[in-house]
């Protein structure tokens, strides 16, 4: 049997983890909004309409942030027809869609505090420019005897909503986006829209649309030129990248997560390259704000897009998850946790019924996806200080990927409440791994939770009525003088967290 080593020491600190890395992304797209979280007359329904179960699953998610409205849907939205008593029903052209804007604004900063969570705000800048960024600056976070802030009052919010958190524009270097743009269109809007809205608001950090993915024809030059040109007013880049196995071919799929570590490698040097460009003494954050597996329903929702009139909240992007899909999101969450100096935040896309860890029955319930565990249990216990993981071990070769380590591993010690949480993959199909962990360093400290999530079944799914896939308590580990150790079944997702 293959054996994995790893060092796991208070001295090899990597970053604080901001929490925000464990974001998540509500966009107006099929049912994420109606029926996801908003459905008046539901049998969990409050008084504002949104949905108690959801919510619910929402808060054992644990979700510091959650960006909205779009997405895709963002490059052609008029935030003034989503506020105020008079709603305007408009054509979303991203999701062939008919919204008719009940649910605006206004019901989503009442939700998010609902849920516990921040807005991260994205702006239109396909269709649209700096005037229209200002407005709705001006509308959420001006507390002045102004138009847009009287506006505000005047729907019934006298307090402005403080946004801190916009991302300018959406996926601008797609060719599939409304109002897409070259990387010198896009970094001059972006420039010029970053520094008006920091002279009325200086409070609020930017977010600078990156590449759409690492396999676009001109990443990583739009980087470059784009940063060359807004550098100085944003505070971060984005990133996104969706990944899924349409070949069949799990094992490549479970490497596949080394591209993000790719992705985001590159990103990081395109960013460090303008900062020495421009002499400046400023760091680019990233802000990897979309990332899931996502390719289940890409064909099919393709089809029904083209065939379909416009209708209201469709069935779109409705991924049913498998065990596989579970595994390989602990995998990505490895990855980001292993990168948190430079992601400092990260979105899971999305949150509910669209390639979502929740999902909601139109009449029924909402129920856990089987994505839903690794991320909730990286956000509740992944915050504190990420560690260097020192890991010697087995490799293997995929189809498409060479030196795959068959253990992938992060360490996060959480110091207020003295735990320290190991989260491990075994990337092999059919191999188990011997795996060590060297923990001297943690003096007087124990197990006091490892749960995994194993089977054999790849393509086991959870549904409303069962969990089939979920972390399960692991008995047969063994701690001495510091050493842990334990075997890791084939394919599967480990959480060890140790306390005093
Ligand atoms: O999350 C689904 C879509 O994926 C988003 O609308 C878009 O930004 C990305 O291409």
């Amino acid at each position: 049997m293959e054996k994995t080593k790893i060092v796991v020491d208070k001295e090899f600190t990597l970053a604080e983890i901001d929490k925000r890395l464990y974001g998540s992304f509500i966009e107006h797209l099929g049912r994420a909004v109606y029926e996801g979280i908003y459905q008046p007359g539901h049998a969990s329904a409050d008084e504002d309409g949104f949905r108690k179960d959801t919510l619910e699953l929402v808060k054992e998610l644990n979700v510091p942030v959650v960006r909205y409205p779009g997405g895709n849907y963002v490059s052609n939205f008029y935030w003034e027809d989503s506020v105020g008593p008079v709603r305007k029903p408009r054509l979303d052209l991203a999701w062939r869609t008919l919204e008719p804007n009940d649910f605006g604004l206004g019901e989503f900063a009442k939700w998010a505090k609902k849920a516990d969570t921040e807005i991260m705000m994205a702006l239109n800048l396909g269709t649209r420019g700096v005037t229209d960024a200002l407005n709705l600056l001006e509308y959420c976070n001006l507390d002045a005897d102004s138009y847009y802030a009287d506006m505000r009052r005047s729907h019934g919010r006298k307090e402005p909503y403080d946004i801190k958190l916009w991302c300018l524009g959406n996926e601008m270097d797609g060719p599939w986006q409304v109002g897409h743009k070259t990387a010198e269109e896009y970094g001059r809007l972006a420039a010029e829209t970053a520094k008006a809205m920091k002279f009325m608001d200086p409070s609020i950090e930017l977010i600078s649309c990156g590449s759409s993915t690492g396999t676009m024809d001109t990443f990583p030059m739009w980087e470059e030129t784009t940063l060359t040109e807004d550098y100085d007013y944003v505070d971060y880049i984005s990133l996104h990248s969706y990944y899924g196995n349409s070949a069949n071919d799990t094992e490549d799929f479970f490497a596949s997560a080394d591209d993000m570590d790719s992705f985001i490698n590159t990103v990081t040097c395109a960013c460090d390259f303008v900062k020495a460009k421009k002499r400046s003494k400023k760091t680019m954050k990233l802000s990897f704000d979309e990332w899931n597996v996502w390719f289940h329903q890409i064909a099919s929702d393709e089809d029904d897009m083209a065939k379909k009139p416009w209708r209201k909240a469709p069935h779109l992007l409705e991924d049913h998850y498998d065990y596989e899909d579970a595994i390989m999101d602990g995998l990505l969450l490895i990855t980001l946790i292993n990168h948190s100096d430079r992601v400092r935040m990260a979105c899971l896309a999305q949150l509910v019924n669209v390639i979502a860890p929740i999902m909601t029955e139109t009449d029924g319930k909402a129920w856990r996806q089987t994505i839903f565990y690794p991320f909730m249990q990286a956000s509740c216990y992944g915050r504190g200080t990420a560690l260097h993981v020192v890991s010697h071990g087995g490799t293997h070769s995929t189809s498409k990927h060479e030196n795959v380590t068959d253990i992938k591993s992060a360490a996060v010690w959480n110091k207020e409440k003295d735990e320290v949480t190991i989260f491990a993959v075994n990337r092999h199909i059919k191999e188990a791994v011997t795996f060590e962990a060297d923990m001297r360093s943690f003096e007087g400290y124990r197990v006091i939770e490892y749960t995994a999530i194993e089977g054999n079944d790849m393509l086991a799914v959870n549904d409303a009525d069962n969990e089939r896939v979920k972390p399960c308590e692991k008995t047969d580990w063994k701690m001495d003088g510091g050493i842990f150790s334990t075997v890791m079944k084939p394919a599967s997702w480990n959480v060890i967290r140790f306390g005093k």
